[in-house]
């Protein structure tokens, strides 16, 4: 089974980052920036795909990858999130996904922005429960 992690990290704390690398752990695959990897290259059946919010958005580029997103590239994604209060960067790439007829797991990793660290071990427990296909 081919999996891929990609995230769209901004602030220097590297918050979303470091949760991808945790997933990544769990699954044995490398966490990729999309700023180093604008598209993927290589057809996946699971794509964990992370970002943030900023002053209530996600990351424009973030957007920009979703909306890019070949759906004949991947069979399904896991999504996955950290934030102060908002949770909205995962509904509104569900939708984004959803509406490019991409399957999205319902299910979805959030960690708090100050609770990264105690994240780390449920982020690796989630990336191998995840990472099935049902
Ligand atoms: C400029 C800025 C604006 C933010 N706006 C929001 C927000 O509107 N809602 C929220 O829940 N978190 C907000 N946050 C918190 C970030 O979503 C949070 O720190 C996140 O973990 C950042 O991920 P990163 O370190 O991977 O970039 C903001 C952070 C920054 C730096």
């Amino acid at each position: 089974m081919k999996i891929a992690i990609r995230y769209c990290s901004k602030t220097k704390f590297g918050n979303t980052r470091r949760i991808a690398e945790a997933i990544g752990d769990g699954v044995g695959v490398n966490a990729v920036s999309i700023a180093d990897e604008p598209e993927l290259q290589e057809k996946v059946d699971i794509l964990f795909l992370g970002g943030a919010p900023y002053a209530n958005i996600m990351a424009p580029e973030l957007r920009e990858y979703a909306n890019k997103l070949n759906p004949s590239m991947v069979s399904k994604v896991v999504l996955f999130t950290t934030s102060n209060w908002s949770r909205r960067t995962v509904l509104a790439l569900k939708k984004i996904l959803r509406d490019k007829n991409i399957m999205v797991c319902e299910d979805y990793f959030y960690a708090h922005m100050l609770k990264i660290d105690e994240k780390l071990e449920e982020a690796r427990t989630f990336g191998k429960k995840m990472a099935v296909i049902d």
